[in-house]
């Protein structure tokens, strides 16, 4: 009878020893939602404990975090108007461009990651130019915009864009645009495998970007399909990617491992905002804070190494308090 593996299980520090994978705040990255106005922190009826944070509100989160052990966060903007082309994803008084510079100025340290994307700043919620003959996003018209909006990004201080969008030739265009206005080292995370899904309900709520007609098909996959989103995301690392993501996270964690054995980049996983709406209900049911620490580990487990999530600060706390030593 083998006996070996209950043994290296037994004590708490023979356990600790042979633990195969840690949870760690600097893996963590904390998205968040940046609105007009001042002293605005607003709900958000879908995700409980999440803010629509105008930038002065932001600042007080991004500090409060920061203090918790977060190290990065990930910005999206909600513009006042929003309009055919997202104009204000391409002004250096955007909103965005704002958040990020407020940021900066109060808090050095802490990493900005900004999305980039159309859909938060388009009046028909689409992630690109929409071709009016046709109704589908314009690629090629949508890749010069977001080289405009990345510069945007990039001269007021963030520290990695994020294209969001799955736009066909998007990372390779982007580098090209950044490395000709000087950006050489500012690295981009590729929103690489990027799956057309229904758990970004709460998201298109909190960012009031659900597509006014028609849907994402047309640029997201299908999840049915792996091998399809494999060779997408590798096809981003050759055209410059220097993170690549997978999201949704939950569903979707054998591309993750898959990918994993792949690449030797950085892998993210984007814990999204219906996954986080999924289990803030089942807390119910079942024990919170064990079911997130379990999630989280399942994403290092499957190979990720950067985890996007909106529990980062109740990640912090589980930490602080050794809760993820003492269940594994
Ligand atoms: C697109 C974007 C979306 C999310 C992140 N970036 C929305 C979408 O693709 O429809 C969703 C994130 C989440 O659900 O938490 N800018």
């Amino acid at each position: 009878m083998f006996r070996r593996f209950r043994r290296l299980r037994l004590s708490g520090n023979m356990r600790s020893l042979v633990r195969e994978n840690m949870l760690l705040k600097e893996d963590l990255i904390y998205p968040l939602f940046v609105t007009c106005g001042g002293g605005v922190r607003r709900g958000i009826a879908s995700m409980p404990d999440v803010f629509q944070l105008s930038i002065d509100e932001m600042i007080v989160e991004a500090k409060a975090a920061y203090a918790d052990g977060v190290r990065a966060v990930l910005l999206f903007g909600i513009p006042e108007v929003k309009d055919s082309v997202g104009s204000d994803a391409l002004s250096e008084h955007g909103i965005i461009a704002e958040a990020i510079r407020a940021l900066k100025a109060e808090l050095g340290n802490m990493l900005i990651f900004t999305d980039l994307c159309f859909c938060e700043y388009t009046d028909h919620g689409h992630c690109g130019i929409v071709d009016p003959k046709t109704g589908l996003v314009d690629n090629d018209a949508t890749l010069e915009l977001l080289a405009k909006q990345a510069l945007i990004h990039a001269e007021a201080g963030a520290d990695c864009i994020a294209p969001s969008g799955m736009m066909d030739g998007a990372v390779a265009s982007l580098r090209v645009a950044l490395d000709g206005a000087g950006f050489v080292n500012l690295p981009i995370m590729s929103y690489s495998a990027k799956f057309a899904s229904g758990f970004y309900g709460p998201f298109r709520d909190a960012a009031g970007s659900a597509p006014g007609f028609g849907d994402r098909k047309s640029y997201q996959m299908s999840p049915a399909n792996a091998r399809e989103a494999i060779a997408e995301s590798l096809e981003d690392e050759e055209q410059g990617a220097d993170i690549l993501m997978v999201k949704p996270a939950l569903a979707y964690l054998d591309i993750v491992r898959t990918l994993r054995e792949n690449t030797s980049l950085p892998i993210a996983v984007y814990n999204v905002s219906g996954e986080y709406s999924m289990l803030k209900k089942a807390a119910a049911f079942m024990d919170y804070n064990r079911a997130l620490t379990e999630i989280m580990i399942g994403f290092k487990r499957a190979g990720a190494d950067i985890i996007i999530t909106y529990h980062a600060r109740e990640v912090c706390r589980l930490i602080d308090e050794r809760y993820v030593c003492a269940i594994f």
